[in-house]
């Protein structure tokens, strides 16, 4: 039986200091699959050494790569074309949906058939995202009844170009068949309609078009990917858990280096900066196509504000910990539009609202969102995270801004994305 960690969260009176936060989880699983997909040898600075990346890691040794952790480095000894070998084992890929999809699509185009297993949670969400385009493309790919995991992925013979027009805001869906389509010598198409992150596409350097409607990407087998070096700046994911801590903290300023800034990510600031948020961003660089910048965090007093349709796909995974920051604002926190969140690491709109409801908040949960306000009147509150480490963090950080007790169940799923969160936090707190 897994052992549960129960984690008592105390509030936190003041942050000072500077952080290097690990590399970004988005681009930690890409480096790694595109360096493994190279011929030779790419080195990947800044990763995220964290249980999600590990298991993309531990697929790619399984197909075959010589892959060595120097943390926060790796090296990675590339396959090239279609130069996996087919692995002995099923490919774990544990709680990690953008092992699962995005590894499907390069699957789909081997000579070799495999099965991908993962956890609970994981074992839960919905493949037929990615199984529907790539069947459009000849692929073949057997999820269980149900459309989940484990799915087996077998060679096909025929496989072809498709133009794909997407009727889901997902990254993990448009990169599974940009992965694919690499290995074709006709050209895929990808036509999305709303702008989700787009790291496959930077750091492969496909062509694309964009106008106010929709963004086309074209890919094909002269887009494979050659060994070099990359360089992951730090997740702006993790980073918005600090932000916030620090935003609604009196008396407290935090340098945040180095952060992410892709402007399909950077909807976090932009939003806590319509609430009032003080953050400014000094040092702005780039390298790989990936903006980055050091953020400043001043105490700030903090407002609801409108959260616009388009900006949802860019701050998904930051919705749990900006709904904290709602219930410390001025006014209601409402997010819609969101149901995308149902298919995450949990049912992340249930998990948020039974937790808000637990701890005595006024908290409407619709089909597709949630609005939450008032006080949080309750007292010695366990909070069910579901194993979800976003989840996790976010009410860890709740329970740093407030006088009442707070309890978090299951507390070690924070390693899926930031082992080091308790150890960051201890440096800053004061
Ligand atoms: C990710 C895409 C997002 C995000 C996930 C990571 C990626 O999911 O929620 O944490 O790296 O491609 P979608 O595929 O639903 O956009």
């Amino acid at each position: 039986m897994v052992r549960q960690v129960i984690h008592k969260i105390d509030k936190i009176n003041k942050i000072k200091g500077e952080l290097n936060l690990p590399g970004d989880k988005s681009i930690s699983h890409r480096a790694v699959m595109f360096s493994s997909l190279a011929k030779g040898e790419s080195i990947v600075r800044n990763f995220l050494n964290s249980a999600d990346v590990i298991s993309t890691i531990n697929c790619f040794r399984e197909l075959g790569c010589e892959i060595t952790i120097d943390n926060p480095n790796l090296k990675i000894k590339g396959r090239g074309f279609k130069g996996f070998t087919k692995p002995i084992n099923k490919l774990d890929a544990g709680n990690s949906g953008t092992t699962t999809r995005l590894i499907s699509g390069i699957l789909a185009a081997q000579d070799f058939e495999t099965t991908i297993i993962g956890d609970e949670s994981l074992s839960k969400r919905p493949m037929n995202r990615i199984v529907d385009p790539l069947t459009e493309m000849s692929a073949i790919l057997k999820p269980s009844t149900d459309g989940t995991l484990p799915m087996t992925i077998y060679p096909s013979s025929n496989l072809h170009s498709i133009e794909f027009d997407m009727n889901v805001a997902s990254a993990q869906v448009k990169s599974a068949v940009l992965l694919a389509a690499l290995h074709l010598e006709d050209e895929t198409i990808v036509v999305e309609h709303a702008k989700t992150r787009n790291h496959t596409e930077t750091l492969l350097g496909l062509r694309v078009k964009e106008d106010e409607n929709h963004r086309k990407i074209f890919v094909s087998k002269f887009d494979y990917p050659q060994a070099k070096e990359y360089i992951v700046p730090s997740d702006i994911s993790t980073a918005s858990f600090f932000i916030i801590l620090t935003l609604l903290t009196k008396q407290s300023e935090l340098c945040l280096k180095n952060v992410l800034l892709n402007e399909t990510r950077n909807g976090i600031i932009k939003v806590l900066n319509q609430m009032n948020a003080n953050i400014q961003v000094e040092n702005e660089a780039e390298i790989n196509g990936e903006k980055s910048g050091d953020l400043i965090i001043k105490s700030s007093s903090l407002s609801n504000a409108e959260i616009e349709k388009d900006i949802v796909p860019n701050i998904i995974d930051e919705i749990p910990i900006l709904s904290v920051a709602g219930i410390f604002a001025e006014g209601k926190f409402v997010v819609r539009n969101a149901k995308e969140l149902r298919y995450k690491e949990s049912d992340r709109i249930s998990a948020m609202c039974d937790n808000y409801k637990k701890l005595g908040l006024t908290c409407n949960e619709f089909d597709d969102g949630f609005e939450v306000f008032g006080e949080i009147k309750n007292n010695n509150v366990l909070i069910e995270t579901c194993d979800d480490h976003r989840i996790a963090m976010a009410f860890s950080i709740l329970g740093m801004l407030t006088d009442k007790q707070i309890e978090i169940n299951n507390f070690e799923c924070v390693s899926v994305s930031n082992p080091e969160f308790l150890n960051q936090l201890k440096a800053i707190a004061q």
